[in-house]
C-alpha cells in the first residue's frame, strides 16, 4: 500500500454503518492501515456497537487513530460512509435472496446519511451489493461517481488469488479481472488475463507447461463459489470483504486514481441504468470510468447477461 500523505489522514474521518462482523472486520483493518484519523462505528444495537468500539479503542492505542460510537449527524464531514448494515447470507442462500430485507434497511439509513454528509462517497458492501449501489444512488441522490459498490473487488482478489497458485506466481503479478455482478452471473475476461505483460497461454508457453483450460474453469468456478463455501464451514465472510474495503478506500483517501473493479451505475453492453462491477480509476472524487474493456463477443454477451440479471431484481424492486 502507498504510504497515506500525512495531511489527508489527519482530515479523514470514516463512518461505518453496521457493527456485524464486515463492519467491524472494516473498522479494525481500516485503524491499522493508518489511512483514516477518525474512524466512526453506527449501528441499530448502541450497545453492541459500544461493546466493539471499547475492545477496538484498546487497538486504537497502537494504531493512533480514534474510534468512536455515532449517530447519523456524526456523517458530516466525512470523507466516505461505508455501509455494511443488513442481514447476510446463510448456507444455501444466494446474495439475491437477501434483497426484500435489505432493500428495507437501506430505505431507512441512506437518506439520513446524504441529509447529513451530502458530499460523502458511499462505499456499499450489503449484499445484494449491484442491486443495493443502485438503490443508494437513488435514495440518496448522489452522483453515480460517489456512490460505489463493492462489487467485483473481491472476486478479482479471489481469482488473482487461484491463478497466482496456479502458476505459481505472487498474485500481485496477476492481472486479471472479475467483472459484473458479484453474484453467480459474474465473469472473468480471460481475453485480457496476463502475467508479467503476457498472456496466460503464452507464459504457460514460455514456462514449458501446457495451457490447461479445464484447471483455468476450476479457478473461476473457485472464485465464484468461495463465498458459499465460506459461509457454508463458518457462516459468513468477513476478512476478505474487510480488506477489499480498505483497498477501495485507499485511492479515495490519497487521491490515488487506482483502477478497481467496483460495482457502479452506468451503461453495460447495452443495458441501461444498472450498477455492476467493471474497472473503474478510483480517487477523491469517486469512481470514474475512462477507459472501457476491450471484451471479446463472448464476454459482452455475458456481460449483458450478467446486466439484465440485475436488472430483473432492480425491476421487481420497483414495482
Ligand atoms: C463475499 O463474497 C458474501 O459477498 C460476500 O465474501
Amino acid at each position: 500500500m502507498v504510504p497515506p500523505s500525512a495531511a489527508n489522514v489527519k482530515s479523514t474521518k470514516i463512518v461505518v454503518v453496521g457493527a456485524g462482523s464486515v463492519g467491524v472486520t472494516t473498522a479494525y483493518a481500516l485503524l491499522l492501515s493508518g489511512l483514516a484519523a477518525e474512524i466512526v462505528l453506527i449501528d441499530i444495537d448502541k450497545n453492541r456497537a459500544l461493546g466493539e468500539v471499547m475492545d477496538m479503542s484498546h487497538a486504537a492505542h497502537y494504531a493512533q487513530a480514534k474510534v468512536r460510537v455515532g449517530e447519523y449527524e456524526d456523517c458530516a464531514g466525512a470523507t466516505a460512509v461505508i455501509v455494511t448494515a443488513g442481514v447476510n447470507q446463510k448456507p444455501g442462500q444466494t446474495r439475491l435472496d437477501l434483497i426484500k430485507t435489505n432493500y428495507r434497511v437501506f430505505k431507512s439509513i441512506i437518506p439520513q446519511i446524504a441529509h447529513h454528509a451530502p458530499d460523502t462517497i458511499l462505499v456499499v458492501a450489503t449484499n445484494p451489493v449491484d442491486v443495493l449501489t443502485h438503490a443508494a444512488h437513488r435514495l440518496s441522490g448522489f452522483p453515480v461517481e460517489r456512490v460505489i459498490g463493492s462489487g467485483t473487488a473481491m472476486d478479482t482478489t479471489r481469482f488473482r488469488h487461484e491463478l497466482s497458485k496456479q502458476f505459481g506466481v505472487n498474485p500481485r503479478n496477476v492481472h486479471a479481472v472479475i467483472i459484473g455482478e458479484h453474484g453467480d452471473s459474474q465473469l472473468p475476461v480471460w481475453s485480457l488475463a496476463s502475467i508479467a505483460g503476457m498472456r496466460l497461454r503464452d507464459y504457460a508457453s514460455q514456462k514449458g507447461i501446457p495451457y490447461d483450460e479445464e484447471a483455468m474453469d476450476a479457478c473461476s468456478k473457485r472464485t465464484k463459489e468461495a463465498a458459499y463455501e465460506i459461509i457454508q464451514k463458518k457462516g459468513k465472510t468477513n476478512y476478505g470483504v474487510a480488506s477489499v474495503l480498505v483497498s477501495i478506500l485507499e485511492p479515495i483517501i490519497t487521491n490515488g486514481d487506482a483502477l478497481v473493479t467496483v460495482s457502479r451505475v452506468g451503461t453495460y453492453a447495452g443495458v441501461e441504468d444498472v450498477a455492476l462491477s467493471m474497472p473503474c480509476k478510483l480517487n477523491r472524487n469517486g469512481a470514474h470510468q475512462d477507459v472501457p474493456l476491450l471484451l471479446d463477443e463472448s464476454e459482452q454477451a455475458a456481460l449483458r447477461k450478467s446486466a439484465e440479471s440485475i436488472k430483473e431484481v432492480l425491476d421487481s424492486l420497483e414495482e
